[in-house]
């Protein structure tokens, strides 16, 4: 059987509105797929090489096939048209007629032919009826093309409206950018736990998270407030190593979060610095324009 005669996935994607490239279509996965799929790419030697900003839209577009036992995945020598990473099921890879290995949840696998442009080195076979993320090689091509120019411009208007970094230089936050990574919540999750230590920050993409906090007669901590898209918490880490003042929790499953950490920040920035500078300055504004709302309040 060549691969695609019997298993050609059909593609039902799921359009986001929020993939700039019309050539590339997300399909819908919870956290925990994301997390698996991002998982299984950088653990492959080859795969993680590729950009970050690549491999974010790699997960968001592969989509979801069943394999039965027995099944063939991949045949050894035909041309490769995906790439897979394995969710459920076992595997085994067979290169000429001898088994080389197996494959268990959390592999990406078929990434030579599709990266080299070579035949299929190995055959894969579901040893039990699998579930599979697959990508399109002319999606994976797409985005291999895709600027990285475009990736940047839709991270950048976003920070710009983020009232933390609404003043930073501009290529100050170009440097933020090329440290971002994404982290996905499920609701329930704590992001962060109060009395931690901490050295991330963190920028609500998509969600909501509620914040409490400790206080004094209760046992249970009390809700805070509600933070959401483009609201920013763990500022603190950025600028001293104090230990975190509430707990963060996701709201809604797939809360996403644009995670900056101290060290990357410090290495790639190299302006710590400065930036602890503005940081110190824009929270010890934000703490008197507080402190006056509260004098106002107590006045009138
Ligand atoms: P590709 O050649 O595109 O298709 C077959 C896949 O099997 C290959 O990419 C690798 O992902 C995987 N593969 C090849 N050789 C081995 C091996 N020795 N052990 C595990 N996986 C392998």
């Amino acid at each position: 059987a060549k691969e695609g005669v019997s298993a050609e996935p059909t593609s039902r994607h799921y359009y986001n509105p929020s993939c700039q490239n019309p050539d590339v279509t997300c399909v819908r996965k919870d956290s925990s797929a994301k997390k698996l799929i991002t998982g299984a790419i950088m653990s492959n030697d080859f795969l993680r090489q590729l950009e970050a900003s690549h491999v974010r839209r790699m997960v968001d577009c592969m989509y979801e096939r069943v394999y039965s036992q027995s099944q063939l995945v991949i045949q050894e020598g035909a041309a490769g048209n995906h790439l897979y990473v394995l969710a459920e099921g076992l595997l085994d890879v067979i290169q000429n007629s001898r088994l080389l290995g197996q494959m268990h949840p959390g592999t990406a696998f078929g990434e030579l032919a599709i990266l080299y442009n070579c035949k299929r080195t190995a055959t894969v076979k579901a040893v039990t009826d699998s579930k599979i993320w697959v990508l399109d090689r002319q999606v994976f091509q797409n985005i291999m093309m895709s600027s990285a120019q475009a990736q940047h411009q839709e991270y950048f208007s976003f920070l710009r409206s983020v009232s933390l970094l609404k003043d930073l230089p501009e290529e100050k936050l170009s440097k933020i950018i090329d440290c971002l990574e994404v982290d996905f919540y499920d609701k329930g999750d704590y992001i962060i736990r109060e009395g931690e230590e901490g050295n991330t920050f963190f920028i609500i993409a998509k969600g909501k998270v509620c914040v409490t906090q400790a206080v004094e007669g209760s046992t249970e901590p009390q809700e805070i407030k509600t933070l959401g898209v483009g609201d920013y918490f763990g500022e603190k880490a950025l600028i001293s190593e104090d230990v975190r003042s509430a707990n963060i929790i996701a709201e809604e499953d797939d809360t996403q979060c644009l995670v900056i950490d101290r060290d990357t920040f410090n290495q790639m920035v190299g302006t710590y610095q400065e930036l602890q500078t503005y940081l110190r300055e824009y929270v010890f504004q934000l703490a008197l324009n507080d402190h006056d709302r509260r004098n106002a309040r107590r006045k009138s």
